[in-house]
């Protein structure tokens, strides 16, 4: 049989080891009973041991050996010990040193069988929760993100145990850093996935406009309600309701939304009736809500019921080594989009990403690759395609001097002093030849100048 564990049994006393054998044998088990230590540790040596039922007073030694004997090799084998009342305190010890749990003999079978099964499942599932973990560690991508680095990974997590929970949530990061994102994947894992998501944005809304959004308004409420109209809440009742830029909301609106998260209950604007809804609130802000506190622009009692679960989402310059799987990801994604073959990106522009520090986040480069892939000529994306901001002085000074070195190679010494002598003259009538100023224009001491013209045999003027 493939699926048979095998159980050892230590005892000093025949009759059990024989009662247990044969028992376990009908269950299905394949057993090794063992009537001293010695004899345990050739088992354990000679078996692959998936449980084991433990006496602590052996004739050849204490119980104890072979516990830690066995707990050495194999961390994850539950055992069981099976003791007398006068050792039960020993059997105390035996737990802190790792068994799974004690019986008092005398014991049925039966509940020593259960609780064996209930052990072997949970050191199965804690086996199954390091494979989970491992390869949770491994993801590149969790739902629409990308990300592979540690605290992507962490996020991740964060974002899995959340979505198991109906809890108020508050995402907090940086313009671009992906908020949007987090909220999405937590509607999505969430039971309410097959129920709308919800998204509001309170900064983008005038503020008369955003209450009727959220709460809906009755005909006749102010001018212009020609008939009632339902709010966001009403409309994603079941769902999740994301409030965007939630730092941009007046202090009495506020008012109105704490009320709401109170007891998910509000009238629309010019009506009475109240209505009652099920739904989650995710808010994020980009700002520090918490300053805002301070400040008075943000209530105290809001913010502690938004904030029950905080999640703070990285920059992107907290996460440099997730810089290029992101660009594959923009760069296949465009090239696709725009029908055409899959651009080459040059390693030097990677090591000017991985300096810059992207203030725009992962929004910032979605939008340069799509810039560049547009833009770039040819099939390679070069320095010369980055914008001016991307590059450091020296990048910037060299790039347009850039030379192809093709099969018909160049004439190095040449080509610089020709590069050389264009600058000094260009210097030059920069500066009226005013050779001190020239110098300096060209990162030259006046002396290092002096020779170069005679060198170059520069006339100036001509
Ligand atoms: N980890 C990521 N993987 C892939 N794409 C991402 C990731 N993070 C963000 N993006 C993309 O970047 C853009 C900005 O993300 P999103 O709108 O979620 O940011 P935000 O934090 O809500 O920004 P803002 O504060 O400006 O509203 C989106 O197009 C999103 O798809
Ligand atoms: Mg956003």
């Amino acid at each position: 049989m493939l699926s048979e564990k095998t159980i050892l049994t230590v005892d000093d006393d025949d009759t059990l080891l024989e009662i247990l054998e044969d028992r376990f044998k009908k269950e299905g088990y394949s057993v090794i009973s063992c009537r001293g230590s010695k004899e345990a540790i050739e088992g354990i040596n000679n078996h692959v041991i998936h449980a084991a039922i433990l006496d602590l007073v052996l004739p050849d030694g204490h119980g104890f050996d072979v516990l830690e004997y066995l707990k050495e090799l194999n961390p994850n084998c539950p055992i069981i010990i099976l003791t007398g009342h006068a050792t039960i305190s020993t059997a105390v010890d035996a737990i802190k040193k790792g068994a799974y749990d004690y019986l008092t003999k005398p014991v049925s079978f039966e509940e020593l069988h259960r609780k064996l099964k209930q052990a072997m499942e949970m050191y199965e599932l804690r086996r199954e929760n390091v494979v989970l973990r491992a390869k949770i560690e491994e993801r590149c991508q969790f739902e629409r993100m990308i990300g592979k680095s540690d605290v992507m990974q962490k996020l991740y997590r964060i974002i899995e145990r959340v979505a198991a929970t109906d809890a108020t949530v508050l995402i907090t990061g940086e313009s671009g850093t992906g908020k949007e994102l987090v909220a999405h994947a937590i509607h999505r894992l969430s039971k309410r996935r097959d129920k709308p998501f919800v998204p509001i944005n309170c900064g983008a809304i005038p503020e008369e406009l955003l209450e009727s959004e959220l709460f809906g308004h009755e005909k006749g409420a102010f001018s212009g309600a020609f008939r009632t109209r339902p709010g966001r809440f009403e409309i994603a009742d079941g769902g999740t309701v994301f409030l965007d830029e939630i730092g941009e909301m007046s202090l009495k609106l506020q008012v109105k939304l704490l009320r709401f998260l109170q007891d998910r209950k509000f009238e629309r604007v010019g009506g009475t009736r109240t209505i009652k809804v099920n739904i989650r609130v995710i808010a994020a802000t980009n700002r520090n809500l918490w300053e805002a506190v301070k400040k008075g622009s943000f209530r105290e009692d809001l913010y502690y019921r938004l904030n029950v679960i905080p999640i703070h989402v990285p920059p992107l310059r907290e996460r440099k080594e997730d810089i290029p799987l992101l660009v594959e990801h923009f760069l296949s994604r465009h090239c696709q989009t725009k029908g055409i073959p899959l651009k080459n990106i040059q390693s030097e522009v990677l090591q000017c990403f991985e300096r810059y520090s992207w203030p725009g986040n992962v929004r910032e480069l979605e939008n340069l690759m799509e810039r560049l892939v547009i833009l770039s000529e040819g099939n390679e994306i070069t320095l010369h395609d980055l914008p001016d901001r991307f590059l450091t002085k020296e990048e910037r000074g060299s790039a347009p001097f850039r030379i192809k070195l093709d099969e018909k190679g160049i004439r190095l010494k040449e080509m610089l002093e020709s590069i050389e002598r264009d600058l000094i003259l260009q210097a030059l009538e920069r500066t009226g030849g005013v050779k001190n100023k020239a110098a300096k224009l060209l990162g030259l001491n006046r002396t290092t100048l002096i020779e170069k013209i005679k060198k170059f045999k520069i006339q100036y003027p001509s």
